[in-house]
């Protein structure tokens, strides 16, 4: 009898990708669980991505995570994508079936409904939510969100066009009002920030009135310090505010049980990024 002694194989594509820490979680996981798997960075030609999966696939490669610039084309490339991947549009984990189709799933949002849920124990249960931004990242992390059944999403975009577009897409699915910053001035339960503009350092034009004593806010985006629109939500006397470095460690826990069928323990993950910075 022979015995398969190859490690599985396991990657993270982007473009760049040297700035990517899912090499280091995945590891972590890897060592945590005893789970038998190697895990890389694979930074894919611009204009390759297509050939970049397929041969990672062709040569017996697992599972791949996607980041930027390409979950729009794992989208596309997908053979089979569940509902929720379908809806978000866009795809962060790939994996081959057993007829050989790739497959896309999009962790995010369960990655972010999980660390607000379970490491933060925030309801979204009839809660007001508000989110800022209506780019991918929203899009992609909406119907888990919606899932929690909320009181109402309002998505709040520079371009209200965008907002009102998601609005339209996730019709029929909860109550979801879209509008622009200014048409905002009342306190909302929790205020996630899906926009890039805290990538360079910005901030929306936000009401102070949005922020009231019992608000929590959540950045999709993470920085060693508080983000600055954390900043600006504590200043104005913010429940709790919380960055996505837990999302980014929840998203990479749920692609690794879709791989693995085994849950992970999070935290000391967490805890290691969190020293790390
Ligand atoms: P991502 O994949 O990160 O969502 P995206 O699809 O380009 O990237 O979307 C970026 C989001 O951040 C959009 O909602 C964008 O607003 P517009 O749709 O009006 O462009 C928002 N955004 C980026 N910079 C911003 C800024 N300085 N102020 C407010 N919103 C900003």
């Amino acid at each position: 009898m022979s015995v398969n002694t190859e490690v599985d194989q396991y990657a993270v594509v982007g473009n760049p990708i040297h700035h990517s820490k899912s090499p280091k979680i995945h590891g972590e996981f890897a060592v945590l669980t005893g789970e038998k798997l190697e895990y890389s960075a694979i930074q894919a030609p611009i204009d390759d991505f297509s050939g970049t999966v397929h041969s990672f696939f062709g040569n017996g490669g697992k599972g791949l995570n996607v980041t930027v610039p390409f979950k729009e084309q794992a989208w596309s490339l997908s053979n089979e994508l569940s509902d929720r991947a379908r809806l978000a549009g866009a795809v962060n984990t790939l994996y081959s079936n057993e007829k050989g189709e790739i497959c896309g799933e999009n962790t995010d949002g369960v990655g972010l409904v999980r660390d607000l849920t379970i490491n933060h124990k925030i309801t979204l249960a009839d809660k007001r939510i508000l989110i800022l931004g209506a780019g991918g990242a929203v899009r992609g992390v909406l119907l888990p969100i919606l899932e929690q059944n909320p009181h109402s999403i309002t998505i709040a975009n520079r371009t209200v066009a965008k907002a009102e577009q998601l609005v339209e897409l996730f019709t029929g699915r909860g109550e979801l009002i879209a509008c622009g910053f200014s048409d905002l001035d009342e306190p909302f339960d929790i205020i996630i920030n899906g926009t890039s503009a805290s990538l360079q350092g910005d901030l929306p034009p936000l009401s102070d009135g949005l922020v009231n004593d019992n608000t929590v806010t959540y950045d999709m985006m993470y920085a060693p310090d508080k983000t600055v629109f954390n900043r600006w939500a504590e200043s104005l006397g913010a429940a709790q505010t919380f960055d996505g470095l837990g999302m980014l460690v929840e998203q990479a826990a749920e692609s690794f049980y879709i791989w693995r069928k085994v849950r992970v323990d999070t935290q000391p993950v967490l805890a290691m990024l969190r020293a790390f910075d």
